[in-house]
């Protein structure tokens, strides 16, 4: 997939923007506070149909604007197409989104018209943070490649709220525990169809990941991600999911109906993330989980071409720092081993891009404004 062209109106610090892009390798080189990030963040809402930063599209529109617009003509299997989207203060629904000119119902629609990865650094996070932001990551990926399980994640939020709602009624004593089985045999098909989804990219992800773990550090450092259950019990694939499942929900039935919310299921699901056998959350210096992160990242390139049949755009903000020299230059032959467009931020000229050999195009952003 390609993104030949990008238009901005009034999105962040751009008043207006419109340029085309390079099959190959893109930079944004600025300053600080120019804008690059708010490219990056523009192109990967054209992607996914809103923001990876925990943003209120309010937030989006120019200071003292009522609206925003971004465009872009993109290259896939089907051919080019037009994807757009528009934020409104003034009208309703104040979001609007155009595929090939045809009007979308909804925001997901824009899932896979341009498929894209990216690394951000508050993906660091993902090693660091909550188990939330390492499902986040399954959960997102997962979704831009099949929408079936895009509406089964919905699905099982919806189940589960119900279910919320009819453990605290029976917390408080207004309703007894016998309707909880019906909603139990729902959330759990739909709970098992979610944890073997991640399973299976879980399976695909990570012969992938511990090749370009090796890559990118000549062969020193192996990754492996493994998914626990409840945060407890490790799974795998080959493993009885319902099974597991059902054992769990037996155990902390007592304590669902004492603190009045589900305590088993995807949602209470975490990922390990381990380079060569120790627990990178606990032990991993920073460029260490930098690289991780970068590798999870990058083979996941293979996988949305598997899962569609194209390579994804890849987009890189910020990676270079804290990577050494040694890791920064993997990094670049990385890139340029793949048939793939992709669009990377920096702040200074990065020296060993003198060794990509493919066409580069270098843009100088200046207070959201192309030099
Ligand atoms: N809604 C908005 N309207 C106008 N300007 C905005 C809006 N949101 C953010 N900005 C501006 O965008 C700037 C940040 O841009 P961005 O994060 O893209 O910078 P950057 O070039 O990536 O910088 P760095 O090198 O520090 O990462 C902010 O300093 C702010 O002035
Ligand atoms: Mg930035």
């Amino acid at each position: 997939m390609l993104l030949q062209s990008l238009e901005l109106k009034d999105y962040r610090n751009y008043q207006a923007f419109s340029h085309d892009f390079s099959p190959s390798l893109n930079i944004f080189q600025g300053k600080n506070a120019q804008g690059k990030t708010n490219l990056i963040e523009a192109i990967y809402y054209l992607s996914i149909g809103r923001s990876y930063r925990p943003v209120k599209e309010d937030q989006l529109v120019r200071w003292e604007q009522k609206s925003f617009l971004i465009s872009g003509k993109i290259l896939n299997r089907l051919g080019v197409l037009s994807l757009e989207t528009a934020f409104s203060r003034l009208t309703k629904p104040a979001k609007q989104i155009y595929i090939g000119g045809l009007k979308a119902q909804k925001p997901a629609d824009m899932l896979g018209n341009l498929n894209s990865v990216l690394f951000a650094p508050e993906d660091l996070s993902m090693i660091k943070g909550s188990p939330q932001e390492r499902r986040n990551f399954l959960d997102y990926d997962i979704s831009q490649v099949s929408t079936e399980y895009f509406q089964e994640l919905h699905k099982y939020r919806r189940l589960l709220a119900q279910r919320n709602h009819l453990l605290k009624q029976i917390h408080f004593g207004r309703r007894d525990g016998a309707n909880l089985s019906l909603w139990d045999e729902q959330l759990l098909a739909s709970a098992s169809q979610i944890v073997y989804k991640r399973l299976q990219a879980l399976e695909k992800l990570n012969p992938l990941m511990r090749l370009t773990q090796r890559k990118l550090t000549g062969g020193v450092e192996n990754l492996d991600i493994k998914y626990f259950l409840n945060k407890r019990r490790e799974l795998k694939i080959s493993d009885d999911i319902p099974g597991a499942l059902k054992e769990v929900q037996r155990d902390v039935l007592q304590e669902e109906t004492r603190q009045g919310v589900t305590l088993w299921g995807p949602h209470r699901d975490d990922l390990s993330i381990v380079v060569n056998g120790m627990d990178l959350k606990l032990y991993g210096s920073q460029g260490q989980h930098r690289t991780a992160v970068l590798a999870l990242k990058l083979s996941e390139l293979e996988f949305f071409r598997g899962e569609s049949g194209e390579y994804p755009i890849l987009l890189l903000d910020d990676v270079m720092s804290e990577l050494d020299e040694w890791r920064r230059n993997a990094l670049i032959q990385f890139i340029q081993s793949k048939e793939i467009q992709c669009f990377i931020t920096t702040t200074d000229s990065i020296g060993v891009l003198g060794k990509y050999e493919k066409e580069i195009r270098t843009y100088q952003i200046q207070a959201g404004q192309i030099k």
